[in-house]
């Protein structure tokens, strides 16, 4: 693996995300080994993407069933080859899921209150705070009562960037010109939730100053 960091763009298939996704999911299995069920259950995840993370993952975890989605059905043949070429029989074929909008929701497979965990990697920095509402709502309606949503990424504290380098990569996101682009506030994430009757349990620090927030039922 190159360590050489190709230029920012968050399309789900460019060599930036995959190089992204090379250098966290290995610190991501390490908190998911620490924080998913031991029984049997049901796992979604949101801004699948090339369906990396969850294809990585899938194998540390034959007790669960993974379920991969995006708003972007262009990924969906990358995930699905991805989990042929790994022999993953533990993921489910990804289904579309906006997290604008509700009708999507249900394309996902399972009973509401059936997924004893949600994750969702890297999307904040690249799309408006606003999705946090979708994706708190989401979460109420499908995680289970001892359920838990993770959102990774980079994030502001309480209007604060925790490094320099974190307000550096919000000054490049900034300057590229679209809108919604730049380090969203772990506070108004928990505003997000409080309102869908869950709130932040755990900040957990990630290398590359980076966070996995684990959010869970009041
Ligand atoms: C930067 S990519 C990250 C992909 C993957 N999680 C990873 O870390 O490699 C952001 C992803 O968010 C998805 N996305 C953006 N807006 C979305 C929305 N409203 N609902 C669901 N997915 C969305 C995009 O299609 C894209 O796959």
């Amino acid at each position: 693996m190159s360590n050489d960091k190709p230029a920012l763009d968050p399309h789900p298939l460019s060599e930036y995300v995959a190089w992204a996704g090379n250098r966290n999911r290995e610190p991501l299995l390490g908190v998911l080994k620490d924080k998913f069920p031991t029984d049997e259950g049901q796992v979604l995840e949101l801004a699948s993407g090339s369906g990396m993370h969850v294809n990585y993952f899938a194998p540390h975890f034959e007790h669960l069933h993974f379920h991969p989605t995006d708003r972007d059905q262009d990924v969906f043949d990358n995930i699905k080859q991805l989990s042929v070429e790994q022999g993953n029989d533990n993921i489910a074929d990804p289904v579309h899921l906006d997290l604008t909008d509700p009708e999507t929701w249900l394309n996902v497979k399972g009973e509401p209150h059936s997924f004893a965990s949600i994750f969702c990697i890297n999307i904040f920095q690249v799309a408006p705070v606003s999705i946090a509402d979708g994706m708190m709502e989401c979460a109420s309606k499908l995680l289970t009562k001892e359920g838990f949503l993770l959102i990774y990424g980079p994030f502001k504290i309480e209007g604060t960037f925790s490094t320099k380098s974190n307000q550096a990569f919000h000054n490049t996101l900034a300057s590229a010109g679209v809108d919604e682009w730049g380090l969203k506030d772990v506070a108004d994430l928990n505003t997000a939730a409080q309102k869908q009757g869950l709130e932040l349990k755990e900040k957990i620090d990630m290398p590359s100053n980076n966070f996995s927030l684990i959010f869970a039922k009041i």
